[in-house]
């Protein structure tokens, strides 16, 4: 583009070219239609330049010398913290710890704050809906503390079960743990409510927004959330660079996560103290590079703009609920498509879902299959395994309609076995 030309309504053919892989044509000459942003999206031409020149022109490593190129390196490195602040109107930079992604910062979280928080019979209120990385942490958590895991489960139409709140959230509760978008259903989840209730009664509450960071708005003020964790590859940003949230006041009481060069103060033979925030949690060199290009990233997610995105997924999600309903034989997990996020699994009957992603992928178009890292979900819908279509800034109503055309391709050749 120009990511400014493309203003509220999103013009989606102007901004296309900046995404240099989606011209990309498989071995078989099919063009590549790329529907897996769920799982990591693609970056545009101005974040991976920015990555070109920062170890062209500006790399050194951060915050150790006292030498010019380290100073630079040094204020890119702030300076992309300070727009992840702005993104998601944090009251402080020091709140914002960049980790190399949502499950690491869940880990930090489960790890230092668990630990010096989580004694026995305390409880963690976790729902099924979630992620691995927001289950597996807190299930280790609770085995080394001897606090407790339990469950929000979900309606028939897959969205959190809120008339079980009164029953799950006691004084024992000390921490929920929620995603704010599912990464299966496309559920996006009534935040303000579970986190005014959560805090009613003492407890604190981590959202994992690995979802929905890179497709709807985030402030975390208004939220009144505790700890938010996000991961900047599915939001345009490159690998190895995440966020973790978390109010001051609450980083400021919890322990150091990882020991090690940059996260102390002094060192002695006989220990150590840990530095202020935030550097108190980034132990060893901190993924520099990766944190430009992630504030490059939501350069360009604030200048094409979060509403224009989240109505072009919507519309999007609502086509390919149709198309696939066309094709026969689907039936969807989640709620109606224009109440959720741009994520559409499904089941094809007969189908195996790897099948179904197997041939999709000879008409070019790239979705996953499997459990997704959610099998307690999965298991709750009596399933093993879907087929995922998850859409971003990029996609089109046409590619959209050539899954619809080649599920129906997918079907022919299941009937013919
Ligand atoms: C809801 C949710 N949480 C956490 C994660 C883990 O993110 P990462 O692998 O970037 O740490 C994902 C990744 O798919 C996710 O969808």
């Amino acid at each position: 583009m120009s990511a400014s030309r493309a203003t509220a309504a999103l013009d989606v053919e102007a901004l296309r070219p900046d995404f240099p892989i989606l011209d990309t044509r498989l071995p078989n000459g099919a063009p590549l239609i790329y529907f897996d942003s769920a799982a990591s999206s693609q970056r545009p031409r101005q974040v991976i330049q920015s990555l070109v020149d920062m170890y062209e022109k500006h790399y050194a490593n951060v915050h150790r010398g006292i030498h010019w190129l380290s100073d630079q390196s040094t204020n890119r490195y702030e300076e992309a913290r300070g727009r992840v602040q702005r993104f998601i109107n944090a009251a402080d930079s020091c709140e914002l710890i960049f980790t190399h992604g949502t499950t690491e910062s869940i880990n930090l979280v489960a790890r230092s704050w668990g630990d010096a928080n989580l004694g026995p019979g305390d409880e963690i209120l976790l729902t099924v809906m979630e992620h691995h990385s927001n289950i597996v942490p807190w299930q280790q958590a609770a085995a080394r503390t001897g606090a407790v895991v339990r469950w929000i489960p979900l309606t028939g139409d897959g969205r959190l079960d809120l008339s079980t709140l009164d029953d799950r959230l006691t004084e024992k509760t000390r921490i929920v743990a929620v995603t704010a978008v599912s990464n299966v259903l496309g559920t996006i989840n009534p935040l303000e409510t579970i986190i005014r209730r959560a805090h009613e009664v003492g407890a604190l509450v981590l959202v994992d927004a690995a979802q929905s960071a890179p497709h709807l708005p985030l402030d975390v003020q208004a939220m009144n959330a505790d700890f938010v964790a996000f991961s900047g590859h599915k939001m345009m940003g490159p690998t190895g660079v995440g966020v973790l949230y978390g109010r001051q006041v609450l980083l400021e009481r919890m322990p150091p996560f990882l020991g090690g060069g940059s996260m102390i103060r002094r060192v002695k033979l006989d220990g150590f103290e840990p530095a202020d925030l935030p550097a108190k949690f980034e132990a060893g060199t901190p993924p520099i590079v990766s944190a430009v290009g992630l504030g490059v990233a939501i350069d360009y997610l604030e200048q094409v703009g979060l509403a224009g995105i989240h109505e072009h997924e919507r519309q999007l999600t609502i086509r390919a609920h149709q198309v696939l309903r066309e094709a026969g034989g689907v039936r969807f997990l989640g709620p109606e498509p224009e109440e959720k996020a741009g994520i559409v699994s499904f089941t094809v009957e007969g189908v195996h879902a790897h099948d179904v992603a197997q041939l999709l992928d000879r008409h070019g178009i790239a979705v996953r299959a499997g459990h997704h890292c959610t099998m307690p979900l999965h298991k709750a819908l009596g399933i093993n395994a879907s087929t995922r279509a998850s859409f971003y800034l990029y996609n089109t109503l046409d590619e959209v309609d050539k899954l619809g055309e080649a599920l129906v391709q997918v079907k022919r050749v299941f009937r013919r076995k």
